[in-house]
């Protein structure tokens, strides 16, 4: 195996990525497809991951968010009353001010988490809040006692208890299979609000932190989110379709669109494997080739317009308070398997005033 992937970032830190990302980056970087395993190919030419994503819409089970709950299909109209419901619930936090003396030291990505938690969802009672907890990322069953208890069990509080505007969407369901449908959509769609912004961010402050006046939180994102995309990979089983794409795609190949190996593609990026946000004052992350990590132009993830301000909001408090990486820790860990995040980073107030 080659010498591991060293994207230095500020202060000279340096990101350990788990064997199985070490060796898709060592062995596949800039190939545009080749073969995973008998049944899987890995895709990750532009050209052609725009080809695929075009030639056929993402399937119910494919969609990250709005795959059916427990075999029940969730229609058009539940997914855009729950994004609804979400997107208004962050739009009432944003419009809080900062405390002044808010303290995000500590270790990340937990610290963010919790913040998003109780900024988004801080007045919801504790049946709603163990929802978006980080344990129940550990297996699924936890969250299936998690929703099944918490529907049984949820009285409806009285008028004077603050809910957000998602939680009252299952206090609306009338029987127990339909609150347990509603408990499942809520933490599909709270879950990453916290998950995915503290992932991004906590990437953020492992690569470039701390940040000068300067940079716009929009390039520091953006850079972000090339380095270490959240969704790292995207799935789409295998479907008649693409044979058409490509003759190297068999009829019974599954595809896994690998947004992780175009954003650092030397061919797309220059100096790939370096932090430099400011390369997006020149380039266009709407349109840039290879350039996904929101997903396809096609079907772009519905939560974007959530995730930008809330991570610019807490960026902007890690410059202002002059949070940064501590000196002690020099290498981060990037270990998996769902999301791409630096684990347990720990972000001290330095060396600013
Ligand atoms: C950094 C944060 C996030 C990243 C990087 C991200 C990334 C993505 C990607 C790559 C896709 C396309 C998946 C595919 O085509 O298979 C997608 C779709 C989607 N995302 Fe996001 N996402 C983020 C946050 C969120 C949040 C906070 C929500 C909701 C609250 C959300 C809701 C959705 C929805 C509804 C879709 C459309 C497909 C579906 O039904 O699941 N995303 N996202």
């Amino acid at each position: 195996m080659s010498e591991p992937v060293t994207a230095t970032g500020v202060g000279g830190r340096t990101l350990r990525f788990a064997p199985r990302i070490e060796a898709l980056l060592a062995r596949h970087r800039g190939a545009d497809l080749f073969r995973l395993e008998p049944d899987t190919v890995g895709v990750a030419g532009p050209e052609l991951m725009d080809a695929v994503l075009r030639s056929r819409p993402a399937a119910a089970e494919e969609r990250p968010t709005f795959k059916p709950v427990r075999k029940r299909r969730v229609s058009r109209t539940d997914a855009a009353t729950y994004m609804q419901a979400v997107s208004a619930d962050v739009r009432r936090a944003l419009q809080t001010p900062v405390p002044d003396a808010l303290d995000l030291t500590g270790t990340w990505p937990q610290v963010p988490h919790d913040y998003l938690r109780d900024l988004v969802f801080g007045e919801e009672r504790r049946r709603f809040r163990v929802l978006v907890d980080r344990r129940l990322e550990l297996t699924p069953k936890l969250t299936w006692s998690a929703v099944t208890s918490g529907a049984a069990l949820l009285p409806r509080p009285g008028a004077q208890v603050p809910l957000s505007r998602l939680a009252g969407l299952v206090l609306d369901a009338d029987t127990y299979a339909d609150r347990r449908y509603a408990m499942y959509l809520y933490r599909r769609v709270a879950a990453p609000v916290c998950f995915t912004v503290a992932a991004l961010v906590t990437s953020a402050v492992w690569l470039g932190a701390p940040f000068d006046d300067t940079t716009p939180a929009r390039h520091l994102i953006a850079e972000a989110l090339r380095l270490l995309p959240p969704s790292w990979n995207i799935l789409r089983v295998a479907s008649p379709e693409f044979c058409a794409v490509d003759e190297r795609i068999g009829p019974g190949d599954d595809l896994l669109l690998l947004p992780l190996l175009s954003h650092r593609d030397p061919a797309l990026f220059e100096e790939p494997d370096r932090f430099l946000p400011e390369r997006w004052a020149a380039l266009d992350p709407e349109t840039h080739p290879g350039y996904l990590p929101f997903g396809p132009a096609s079907e772009r993830c519905w939560g974007r317009h959530m995730v930008l301000p809330l991570a610019e909001r807490l960026l902007d408090t890690v410059r202002r308070t002059g949070l940064t990486v501590s000196a002690d820790q020099r290498v981060g860990k990037v270990e998996l398997d769902g999301l791409m995040e630096v684990a347990q980073v720990r972000v001290v107030r330095g060396g600013r005033s």
